[in-house]
């Protein structure tokens, strides 16, 4: 393929992925979007396959099986509350892959051009951070390592030492580039090493702001190596990638009412100093919540990660056609970070048939939660916790919240009194209108379903 062809045919690829990432803003059209990029990349992989100088086909097609077949097995094996972990591991793969192709830029080549040497030592530099970076907050996320933040003394001196011989060792392979010096090793070893330091003070409720952080890193790191290997595409891909991560890192952000700085470096979930909330909490039971809800006509459900674990999911839905049924008006209030990812209780929900249009964002259930009669959290706490609007010495302290407190009734259907992922103590579980409902919630929900249906 001429030069021309190729790059018209990256260009049709970089417009797929871009009016693909676009169509993923919205639920209706987001499968299409997927799909409409996957075939960008698709058409990227082909036209690179027939236009460089590929060294060997048989490698390329082993690596391809191989990844295919651990790719196909793990998105069957994961279970949707982990998903989080394995988009951690994806990130770090990706960080991998560009340190590998910078290295290669390099790799036995003579007379590199200044230009390049710095590139594919960006994406080293980049890919490495990413790649420890990421296996440190998969460890955390799957619990495998210590998750809270860990912050010792002079943790930020060390930062700052590293990042300036980090700076050392990279002027020099700029100005003499060889993959066999110690040089070059130094880059990797101490780039690996900041990874795992930047990530490390980083814990609890802040993993997810850290996973999209690092998202956007591995983005960079491709961008930098299509640079390294003057390839446009990836430099298209990469750009788009790490523009997406760091604006989805900004909204996560805001979401937590913190900057990124603080998020980065404050040690959220280092010291749990909150005010310990006590009272009397006021149970009820399946047959009770039923005559409550079916003299609602307002009814909100909240849901939050306790519905992805119990997969409630479906149970709700019904439940939501019985109150409508019987004439209460439903919505489902959507806090941005409940559950363990971005959008998992739109996922959830969709994949139980609910209506896009019964999903209402924070910002606008909470004006109107005067109106609800009854609020129904379904396994959700940090983000219905009170405190964050009360309790300057909570951890979560600043962070939105859903208002069901303010809500005439709340409903809070969890197994126990157990905190949440912030590992905070939650004053709504004793307020007066709160009614705890103890139990699994898709037992509770199926339990109130079967009153409903006599
Ligand atoms: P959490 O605060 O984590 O609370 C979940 C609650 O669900 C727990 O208190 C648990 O109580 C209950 N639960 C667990 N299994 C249950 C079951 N089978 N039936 C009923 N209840 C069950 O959840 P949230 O309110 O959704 O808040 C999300 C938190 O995760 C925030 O702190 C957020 O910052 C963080 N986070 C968010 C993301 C994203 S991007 N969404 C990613 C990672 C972390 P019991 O054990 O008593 O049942």
């Amino acid at each position: 393929m001429g030069p021309v062809l190729i790059n018209v045919a990256y260009i049709a690829a970089a417009a797929l992925f871009i009016f693909g990432l676009k169509m993923l803003a919205s639920p209706a059209t987001a499968r299409r979007g997927n799909a409409l990029s996957s075939i960008g990349m698709l058409l990227a992989i082909v036209v690179t396959l027939t236009s460089r100088e590929i060294v060997s086909y048989e490698w390329i097609a082993a690596g391809a099986i191989v990844g295919a077949a651990i790719g196909a097995v793990a998105s069957r094996l994961v279970a949707m509350t982990s998903m989080p972990e394995m988009v951690a591991l994806f990130n770090g793969s990706g960080g991998a892959a560009s340190l590998l192709v910078g290295w290669a830029a390099i790799h036995g080549q003579q007379d590199v051009a200044a230009f390049t040497a710095f590139v594919a030592f960006l994406s080293i530099l980049i890919g490495a951070v990413t790649a420890s970076g990421s296996v440190v907050a998969w460890g955390k996320l799957a619990e495998v390592m210590v998750s809270r933040a860990l912050v010792f003394a002079g943790q930020r001196f060390i930062n700052g030492l590293l990042l300036a011989a980090l700076i050392a060792v990279g002027v020099m392979f700029t100005m003499e580039p060889s993959t066999t010096s110690w040089v070059f090793y130094a880059i990797i070893g101490l780039a690996l090493l900041l990874g795992i330091m930047a990530v490390i003070p980083i814990g609890g409720a802040d993993m997810p702001v850290v996973i999209s952080l690092l998202n956007s890193y591995s983005g960079l790191a491709a961008c930098a190596a299509g640079f390294a290997i003057n390839n446009n595409i990836l430099i298209v891909a990469g750009s788009l990638v790490g523009a997406a991560g760091i604006i989805l890192t900004n909204i996560m952000c805001k979401a937590m009412n913190r900057s990124l700085a603080n998020v980065l470096f404050s040690g959220f979930g280092a010291v749990k100093a909150a005010t310990k909330v006590e009272g009397e909490v006021k149970p009820i039971n399946v047959e009770d919540a039923y005559l409550i809800l079916e003299a609602s006509s307002s009814v909100s459900f909240v849901p939050g990660y306790g519905m992805a674990v119990a997969q409630a999911q479906h149970v709700v839905r019904e439940l939501a056609d019985l109150l409508e049924e019987n004439g209460a008006e439903v919505t489902y209030a959507i806090h941005p970070v409940a559950g363990r990812m971005p959008g998992h209780m739109n996922v959830l929900l969709a994949e139980a048939s609910v209506s896009y249009d019964q999903l209402v964002e924070m910002e606008d259930i909470n004006p109107r939660m005067d109106g609800v009669d009854v609020a129904v959290v379904i396994g959700a706490n940090d983000v219905v916790n009170p405190a964050a609007r009360t309790d300057e010495a909570s951890p979560i302290y600043g962070m939105p919240i859903i208002d069901v407190d303010r809500a005439r009734t709340v409903f809070v259907l969890k197994r126990s009194m157990a905190s949440g992922f912030a590992g905070v103590d939650n004053p709504l579980f004793f307020g007066t209108n709160t009614r705890m409902l103890f139990g699994d919630a898709k037992e509770s929900i199926s339990g109130i379903v079967g009153q409903f249906k006599g």
